[in-house]
């Protein structure tokens, strides 16, 4: 079965069960509308879909289906084994408090192995995973009844329900949200076990060397969760399901690895004829790397040294390298995009409209990186530092710190973030002279202003409310903020009085608001606030207030953008003062707070 026929297949299934049919939502997160996100990317088909989870009413209604664009650096490492990918698409059917575990079960089975409607999979090669409890909830003995009525019901013998911890079998969203139990299904893709049961132990085992591989995950969204503990139950329980095409896919097509796949043969193919060393793994990164690329720059990213455009910039140095090692000619890479336009044609079509865009992209980077690879990897045998590396021969310090892996040579990371920050103040003093008189931003400014407003404002509800509170939701128009956040009582007037004061004074003090990008465990280490933390991204932006970070008034997790500094916070009257207009409560145990800036 080709992939396009499983995307449709799909979307036909959940769509003769009455869900609506959305669209992909971009991969680039919202940045200031909806729910604060911290992540730069869509990761999960849930993430667009966050809001709705959270209680607010979808337009298309309670039951919905998606194919969602997603990209997960944090597998980046995993590039070029048989399964993971940076970019895939992930196939989610939704219950907004609709339908729950029974349904979503039932609906799971029958797509993965009904031969008309579905896909037709052998059930006796199914195995499913459920939540085995923990202090916090209860083993799901509903979600495995469930199981064990369809498995009884089909005469599939053999032990195929496994109970699992939460780290294996509990899905939320970072600390605070939504979460749940879930039940995911693993398939025997190359039939190793005959359709027999397997004993606890060897589904272990067999998951860990991928002899069965997870095909769809089904959450069951039933909690709410306020930093990383749970406060209560979600009013409306949901089901958030996720099926990655890609290994779908792979299962359907018999092979083993996502690259022997209609998705990505061809352009395997190609790389195969252009290769003069032939290398499997590089070969599967470029593979992996350049569609990637395709779709972010289909979706608007360019390459830059910041956000989205360093992972873009990472991907596609990281390509270039690999085309090194497999001798593939240079400037070949962009060629391979025509492959991915064909292959996406009806899918995404803005591909194959946006294709000499995104051709030009990668091709103008590759001029750019050209110029100094050779030059940097000869610095780099002979030991030049990272930040050397980085500045003058345009090499991502990830990029530094794989080679350097692979060569076992050892990086000194803090030097190297010592050196970028001191940099990053002087190329940002540099732009800001360089654009004075206006720089031209896409972006409404005064959304911008709130956005950076409303970390001045939770930083100040923590000081004043107590380490309690926790970020609930964010709502951003460009006449006001909205900020949802835990906490049990009605505010009095002189805590609003005060939140207020701290939020002017620091307005008063004109303190520069600065980015910084690092990898996820010293970021955490920072003591940023975060909200959709945990499974997310190894890339993380931190944006704080202040002169340096660890002084800095606010630091949060998050994409940006903000204003340059907090002197810029004038609203209409061109005052530079926020004032709270309302404090009311929003759910049970949720305030929310409505201000302005005038
Ligand atoms: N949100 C769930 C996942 O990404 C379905 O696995």
């Amino acid at each position: 079965m080709k992939s396009s026929e499983i995307r449709s297949k799909f979307l036909n299934f959940f769509k003769k069960r009455e869900h609506a049919i959305i669209p992909s939502a971009s991969l680039i997160t919202p940045d200031n509308k909806g729910v604060t996100n911290s992540t730069l990317f869509n990761t999960a088909g849930m993430q667009p879909l966050i809001p709705f989870l959270l209680g607010e009413e979808h337009p298309q209604g309670k039951r919905l289906a998606d194919v969602q664009k997603c990209l997960r650096t944090v597998d980046f490492d995993d590039i070029g084994d048989n399964t993971h990918a940076t970019f895939f698409e992930m196939l989610g059917n939704w219950s907004l408090g609709d339908y729950f575990k029974k349904e979503a079960i039932n609906w799971s089975y029958e797509f993965l192995t009904d031969k008309n409607e579905g896909l037709g999979l052998d059930p006796s090669r199914l195995y499913v995973t459920v939540f085995e409890g923990d202090d916090i909830a209860p083993r799901d003995e509903e979600a495995s009844g469930i199981w064990k009525e369809i498995f009884d019901k089909n005469n599939i013998v053999g032990n195929r329900i496994f109970y699992l911890p939460a780290d294996k079998n509990w899905w939320q969203a970072g600390d605070n949200g939504p979460c749940g139990p879930d039940s995911e299904m693993y398939y025997d893709i190359l039939n190793k076990f005959g359709g027999k049961g397997l004993s606890h132990e060897e589904f272990v085992n067999a998951d860990d060397s991928r002899i069965v591989v997870e095909v769809w995950n089904d959450v069951f969204m039933q909690y709410v969760k306020e930093n990383g503990k749970i406060i209560g139950n979600l009013p409306k329980p949901s089901v958030d399901t996720g099926a990655g095409l890609e290994r779908l896919t792979m299962t359907l097509q018999n092979v083993d690895n996502i690259y022997d796949t209609d998705i990505f043969a061809p352009v395997m193919n190609k790389i195969k004829d252009l290769s003069k060393n032939w290398n499997l793994k590089s070969a599967r990164i470029v593979a992996d790397h350049i569609r990637s690329s395709t779709f972010l720059i289909g979706d608007g990213v360019t390459p830059s040294n910041t956000d989205r455009g360093y992972i873009l910039r990472r991907l596609l140095r990281k390509a270039i390298v690999n085309a090194n090692h497999l001798q593939l000619t240079e400037f070949s890479l962009k060629d391979l995009v025509d492959i991915y336009a064909n292959t996406y044609k009806d899918s995404y079509p803005n591909l194959t409209e946006k294709i000499e865009i995104i051709k030009n992209e990668i091709y103008l980077e590759e001029e750019r990186f050209r110029k100094t690879l050779e030059k940097g990897l000869k610095e780099f045998e002979k030991g030049t530092d990272a930040f050397v590396l980085f500045s003058s021969y345009g090499f991502p310090i990830e990029l530094t710190l794989e080679l350097a892996k692979e060569k076992g040579i050892k990086i000194d990371i803090e030097k190297f973030n010592e050196e970028y920050k001191k940099h990053q103040e002087l190329s940002r003093t540099g732009a800001e002279q360089k654009f004075k008189g206006g720089l031209a931003d896409a972006n409404d400014p005064m959304v911008i202003k709130y956005h950076t407003a409303t970390h001045l404002l939770h930083q100040a509800l923590h000081i004043v409310l107590g380490e309690g509170v926790g970020q609930k939701g964010s709502n951003i128009t460009p006449e006001r903020l909205r900020f949802d956040f835990s906490y049990d009582s009605k505010m009095t007037d002189e805590q609003k009085k005060k939140v207020e004061e701290i939020v002017n004074e620091q307005i008063k003090n004109s303190l520069p608001v600065k980015q910084i990008l690092m990898p996820r465990a010293d970021a955490e280490k920072t003591g940023a606030r975060h909200f959709f933390g945990e499974k997310y991204g190894d890339e993380i932006s931190i944006y704080y207030v202040g002169d340096n970070l660890e002084i800095a008034f606010s630091k949060e997790f998050c994409g940006g953008p903000h204003v340059k500094n907090t002197s810029e916070l004038a609203g209409p009257e061109g005052k530079a003062v926020f004032k709270i207009q309302k404090e009311e409560a929003s759910s049970q145990g949720v305030r929310r707070i409505k201000a302005v800036l005038v």
